[in-house]
Formats: C-alpha cells, structure tokens, sequence
C-alpha cells in the first residue's frame, strides 16, 4: 500500500496538534511516509513541533516527522499539502474585527469588512505561496482551508486556471451536519445532504437518511422550532458559538424553507448581530486568550513531562478528521461525498458559470463532481449574486491594483452597504495592512 508524502503549511497554527492526533488515529486509513510542518513563524511553531515529535514517537514512530521554515525542505516530493495559513496572523483578525466594529459596521474574520481585509491579505501570501509549492511539487493535491476561503478560492482560480490539484474546503457545512445528527440522534454519515451557497453562505435544501432516502429536513426543522440549536461539539465550545449555532432558530422562524450555514445571520440580521459585538473584545480576542494560550500550554507540558501522558484522547477533531478523509477520497478514489468549493459551471443554474461555489460534491482521484441544484429561489439569488459580485471585484482589485475596485468590493458588500461608510473603512484597512496587501492606486 502507498504511503504518502504530506506538509502542512501554518505548522504554528492552533489547529496543528489536533490533525497530528488526527493523523495517529487515521493512519491506518490513511498511511503516511513522511509529515512535515512548515511555519514562516520559527517560534511558534517550535513547540507544536516538538509536541508532535512526543506525539510520534509514542504512537507512530515509523513516520518520518519534521518541522522547518524552509521551503525547499517542506514542499519537495509531497502528494498532499494541506494549507491553514492565516495571513497576518491573529494579531490581525484582531484589527479586521475591531476596526469595522469601531466604524460602524460588522467585523468578523470572513464576512464583511473583516473578511474583505483578510482577502486580500490571502490573495497575497496564499499566491505566493502556491507558485512556490509548484517549483518542488508539480502535482501535490493542494487541499485549502485558509480563509477567506470564498476569495481565496476565486483568486486562485484565476491564478492557476489549469490545475486541477487545488480544491478549497470549509468544515462548517459538516458541522453543521454533524450538529443535526446530534439533535436527531442518528450518526452523521448517515446523513446525506443537499446543499447550494457561497464559502460561509449557503442553504442545506434537503438532509435525507443515507439508509432509507428519506428527507429528514421536516423533522429537523420541527425540532429545532422546539428545542433550538447546538453544535455538536457544544461542551467544547465558548459562549459566542453556542449564540452563533442558537441564532439559526431565529432564521428558520423568518425564511423557514431550508437549513441554513451558521454564517448566514450576518448576512440577513446585519444590525441584530452588529448590536450584539463588542467592539473592543472580539471572537479574535476570544481565541486568542482561549483556544491559542490552551493549546501552547498543553504543548509545553508535554515537552516538559518528555511524555504524552493523557493528553492525547481529550479532544476529538472533526475539522482534522474532515480534512484527512478529504486526502484520503482522492488518494483511494473512493468518490465520497463532501461539500466543497468549486467552480460553479452550471451546476446552481441561475447562477454565473465562473462564480466558485459551494455545492456537494464526489471526491475522488480526478477531483471533485459537482452535483447540480438547479435554478435556486430569486430571494436566494439575490443574496448570492451581491456577495459574489463583491467577491470578484474585491479579486479585481488585488490584480489590477485598483482602489476604486476595491471601493465597489466594500459597498456592495451587504454588511457594508454604503459608499461613504466603504471608503472610511478601506481608508483605515490601507492603512493597518500596509505591506500586506497590494498598493491599491
Ligand atoms: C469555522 C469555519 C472556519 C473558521 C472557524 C473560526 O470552522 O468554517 O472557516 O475559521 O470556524 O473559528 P474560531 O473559533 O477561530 O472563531
Ligand atoms: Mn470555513
């Protein structure tokens, strides 16, 4: 049995240690020869390194583990490199955040202002950074979760318009999934969805019983009118999801005909969620004094104990897991099904042909199928075609270098919505992403 080759790039990232015990607990599904985490960051992510060098050893000492910041080390004859880079760091969602919320309008880490900042931001980094994997890895299957992965996904389509080896993925409709499985008391792999959208702004029509083919979306809705919604994973969760998962009662009371993503309420309740941020403490504040201290510290006492102990079976991963059943899909061609982000080429009818999409999809070793929706309702479309069309103007701007582009961008976005209030809130992003995103003229 082959065993691959495989790099994560943004080894420091917060999520790494739970794919490396991710990647234990698969490595029978999915066997590897070879990991290595690659960080431009040196320092942070030298003890995640060094934890997964414990980890290793303990629980899968014949795989060849490293981690560096040089490129040439990290990229050379890799089959599969998944991307979670965060340009700019947190310190920057931290600003995306705060200075839209400052200026009046939403600031969250992909929709809005926020996102739009960070966009260009990954146009930047994730470009550069692709052509660089392309010097040593012609052919690695490029799996991206980085965010904005809406723009992300529509800037590399441009970029790299003939390989068919980047395929852009998101966990939130499988957790989405996962959550309805739990409200519904069945196991999440039986649930076989139908779902059309935008990255983080999307509709579920339909969740049917894998077994018997029946739609449950019904009996989802029924119970979520009575009982409301949780995550999945709610017992591990900080307040702020719980709200985010809680508000989708709330907008299935108002557009009661499919499911929708989490994200969606900042899309239709623009002024209800904008009342309920602080400005001055944001979800990038949260993860920042919660999810990051936590997992540096459990690294660090692992280092120092030089054993694992207990800490490995603590958390469950389903993002990691995702991603890793992704990889295996196409290394196995086993044409399972996933939500993906592709280009939507007729699959949502009424919808543009280039437009990047998020639709179910067949994975396997020839990439992903789409599977079709149809024309969508004109309300639906309506919404899709705002964002998209703020999308690729905001991807205009980081290549034709265009202020006014990416002045469309931020006034058509619906979070936005005004040309005096897109100006003042480009004007204060130029000036804090100065170097990291194109010079806009
Ligand atoms: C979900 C989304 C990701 C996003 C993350 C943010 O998983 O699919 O795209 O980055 O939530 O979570 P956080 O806990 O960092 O706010
Ligand atoms: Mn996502």
């Amino acid at each position: 049995m082959k065993k691959y080759n495989v790099c994560i790039v943004g080894g420091g990232s917060t999520y790494t240690p739970g794919f490396l015990k991710s990647f234990v607990r698969l490595q029978n599904e999915f066997p590897m020869e070879k990991l290595v985490l690659f960080d431009i960051d040196a320092e942070r992510q030298q003890p995640i390194g060094e934890f997964g060098k414990i980890l290793f050893s303990e629980r899968f000492p014949e795989l060849d583990f490293s981690y560096t910041t040089d490129p040439a080390e990290a990229y050379k004859d890799m089959d599969f490199i998944f991307m979670q880079m965060r340009a700019g760091g947190l310190p920057m969602r931290r600003e995306d955040e705060h200075i839209s919320l400052h200026l009046g309008r939403i600031g969250q880490e992909t929709c809005g202002a926020g996102g739009m900042a960070y966009g260009l931001r990954s146009c930047v980094d994730m470009i550069e950074s692709i052509h660089q994997i392309r010097q040593y890895s012609p052919n690695a299957w490029i799996l991206n979760y980085s965010n904005p992965a809406a723009i992300v996904a529509e800037a590399l389509r441009r970029e790299f318009p003939d390989d068919n080896r980047i395929l852009n993925i998101c966990d939130q409709p499988e957790n989405i999934m996962r959550s309805v499985s739990r409200l519904l008391n069945v196991s999440w792999e039986d649930l076989d969805p139908v779902y059309f959208g935008l990255n983080h702004y999307g509709w579920f029509t339909h969740v049917y019983d894998r077994k018997t083919g029946e739609d449950l979306l019904p009996e989802i809705k029924k119970i979520i009118k009575e009982k409301g919604f949780l995550p999945q994973d709610a017992e591990q969760r900080d307040q702020s999801w719980l709200d985010t998962y809680g508000f989708v009662q709330t907008m299935m009371e108002d557009f009661p005909d499919f499911l929708p993503n989490t994200y969606d309420g900042y899309y239709l309740y623009p002024d209800y969620k904008f009342s309920h941020l602080n400005p001055d403490y944001t979800r990038a504040d949260e993860v920042i004094d919660g999810r990051e201290k936590r997992v540096f510290a459990e690294c660090r006492e692992v280092i120092a104990r030089g054993e694992l102990g207990d800490r490995f079976d603590t958390i469950s991963d389903a993002h990691a897991e995702m991603m890793i059943k992704v990889a295996e899909a196409i290394a196995y061609n086993k044409n399972t099904r996933f939500i993906v982000i592709v280009k939507n080429e007729g699959a949502i009818a009424n919808m543009q042909d280039d437009a990047m999409v998020e639709l179910v999809c067949e994975l396997g070793i020839n990439g992903p199928r789409r599977m079709a929706v149809g024309n969508i309702p004109q309300f639906y479309l309506g919404l899709l075609v705002q964002q998209v069309s703020s999308e690729k103007l905001l991807v205009d701007a980081y290549y034709e270098h265009s202020y006014q582009k990416a002045l469309e961008a931020f006034t058509l976005n619906r979070l936005i919505n005004d040309a005096k209030k897109a100006r003042e809130i480009l004007d204060a992003m130029i000036e804090v992403n100065k170097g990291m995103w194109p010079e806009l003229k």
